[in-house]
């Protein structure tokens, strides 16, 4: 018997889903079926988190019941933060963030009374206080590299603004606010990337949802992943400005490097998502008055075009979008954590509403049967 393997999954259609469509043609991303350079610009990632889960944005009055259910879900359990505070500080925060999700999976009474983990409502009560937590986790996160304590959550300010609070200690100009609320947006949902594909393979095997993001963290971990936008903010470290892009560049690639920001396993004429963010980027650029940040982006870009044809991904602007907001490098992913919980979760309740156990078949190509060379 001839099986074709397709390495990677490439190509391969696993599944429906009716999150988000991909269309590398057309070179558009939308999620139930809205355009996301329309939500980015007219919706909050709030709004968004509810159309991922529901299917549909949410009424006025839906709005502010989740915004009252978020906010009141904010505030972070002691026991997580002496969780986090038992880790080395040299930890990376993709493993503190890991390990947090993991102890609130731990901490929830509901999970060893609960024998029905395909129940819908228990799935999504769980992913809500997953969003409403994780800003708590990953601003800590932040501020203890920097020798800072704990910032408590503000219910009167909205997802991002507080998020920034929690992490700066105040809350920013509005442009920043924005180009934040932007990126979460964006960074939500992808269809079956790799992490997202790793939840629904957890959940696959009614595992409960704590479970499934905390393997989706570990795939999104990886530089090959949701890694490259920190490992973009070293690559512009490296290059140091503009004028050095093309030298830099050609050495890279005669090294057979990857570099980091650019291309993708979908999309091969661009990421539908970096112009958005790229303008978030250069709203950032002037804020802050810093020309060369973006006269590097374009530098670089046009170098790497021109030697290989190959365009930037999402994680090309938002690595130095998160500099300038003030962000450790090792942050970034982190918060690409933040963003994907809403894609992560919807996809994991639309793998139990119709569920099949995922499990793939090898090709076997180790030693033919022999004997034990033991008596
Ligand atoms: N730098 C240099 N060359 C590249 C790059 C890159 N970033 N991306 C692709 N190529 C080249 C490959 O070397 C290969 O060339 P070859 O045919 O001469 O060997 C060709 O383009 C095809 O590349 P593959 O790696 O086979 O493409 P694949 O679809 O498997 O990879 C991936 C996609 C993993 C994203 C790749 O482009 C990459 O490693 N990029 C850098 C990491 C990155 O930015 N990841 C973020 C992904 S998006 C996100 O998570 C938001």
């Amino acid at each position: 018997m001839t099986e074709e393997i397709r390495k990677g999954l490439a190509g391969v259609v696993v599944d429906r889903t009716a999150v988000s469509k991909v269309n590398p043609e057309t070179n558009s991303l939308l999620y139930r079926g809205y355009p996301v350079q329309q939500l980015a610009e007219r919706c909050t990632f709030e709004e968004v988190a509810y159309l991922l889960w529901h299917g549909e944005l949410p009424t006025e009055a839906q709005a502010l019941e989740f915004q009252e259910l978020e906010r009141s879900l904010r505030p972070l359990d002691g026991t997580v933060k002496d969780a986090i505070d038992a880790l080395p500080l040299e930890a990376h925060p993709m493993d503190v963030v890991r390990t947090a999700v993991s102890v609130l999976g731990a901490l929830d009474g509901t999970l060893q009374t609960d024998r029905t983990w395909i129940d819908h409502d228990l799935t999504q009560e769980r992913s809500i206080r997953l969003f409403a937590q994780l800003p708590a986790i990953v601003a800590y996160a932040q501020r203890r590299l920097r020798g800072e304590h704990l910032v408590e959550p503000r219910d009167d300010l909205a997802y991002s603004a507080n998020f920034l609070h929690m992490t700066f200690g105040e809350v920013p100009e509005k442009v920043v606010v924005d180009a934040f609320d932007v990126s979460m947006i964006l960074y939500a949902e992808h269809s079956f990337n790799a992490s997202t594909f790793t939840a629904r393979v957890i959940a696959s095997t009614l595992s409960d949802v704590y479970s499934a993001v905390t393997g989706a963290i570990g795939a999104l971990k990886g530089p090959l992943h949701g890694g490259a936008n920190e490992a973009v903010q070293h690559v512009f470290e490296e290059v140091g400005e503009a004028a050095g892009a093309q030298a830099w560049l050609d050495a890279a690639l005669a090294e057979k490097r990857k570099i980091m920001g650019f291309g993708h396993r979908v999309y091969k004429n661009g990421d539908s998502r970096v112009p958005t963010m790229k303008r978030a980027l250069g709203t950032l650029v002037e804020h802050y008055d810093r020309p060369e940040v973006l006269a590097l982006y374009e530098a670089l870009e046009q170098a790497m075009d021109a030697a290989k044809s190959i365009k930037p991904n999402l994680d090309y602007p938002s690595g130095p979008a998160y500099n300038l907001m003030g962000f450790d490098t090792e942050m970034f992913t982190p918060l690409f954590i933040a963003a994907r919980i809403t894609g992560w979760t919807a996809h994991v309740m639309e793998q139990l509403s119709a569920n099949a156990l995922i499990r793939p078949l090898s090709l076997y190509d180790g030693p033919e049967e022999r004997e034990v060379p033991r008596a």
